[in-house]
């Protein structure tokens, strides 16, 4: 089946199966970017951005998407750089594996919600798991993001 997808904002269309997820419509066209982790939408690597809002590609079909935006952070580069400069200052440099998806995460907070609190901050970023920081070098970082460019 042929589906179009506004992916970062160029139009494309793919040839998928029925029962195809778009994470794996994404990774079979080098977008590797987006991680497989689960697979079973619990730790959220394979976050990218439905018209700016957050999903987990491993949990929606293809097919459901024609002329949906998707954004990967190829679509977002510079804004992706900015983030990783906080995680820098902070010490919290993310592995290649969950830094895509979590930056993602924390670009459409920032579009999102104004002026957050902590815990409006730890709840958006909740599905975005890390298996190796205790979150809080992390957490300083985002914070820091959100408040420069509010
Ligand atoms: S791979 Fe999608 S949530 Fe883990
Ligand atoms: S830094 Fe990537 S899983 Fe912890």
């Amino acid at each position: 089946m042929k589906v179009k997808l506004i992916l970062n904002n160029k139009a494309k269309t793919f040839d998928v199966s029925p029962d195809e997820y778009l994470l794996d419509t994404l990774r079979n066209h080098h977008i590797t970017s987006v991680k497989k982790g689960c697979n079973q939408s619990t730790c959220g690597v394979c976050t990218v951005l439905l018209d700016g809002k957050p999903i987990l590609s491993c949990s929606i079909l293809t097919v459901l998407l024609s002329e949906r935006h998707i954004t990967t952070v190829e679509g977002i580069q510079k804004e992706v750089d900015r983030i990783s400069d906080y995680f820098g200052e902070e010490g919290a440099d993310q592995c290649g594996f969950c830094n895509s998806g979590l930056a993602l995460t924390i670009y459409a907070m920032k579009k999102e919600l104004k002026n957050p609190t902590d815990e409006e901050i730890k709840k958006y970023v909740v599905g975005n798991l890390c298996r190796c920081s205790g979150y809080q070098a992390q957490f300083l970082a985002i914070k820091k993001y959100l408040e420069d460019a509010l």
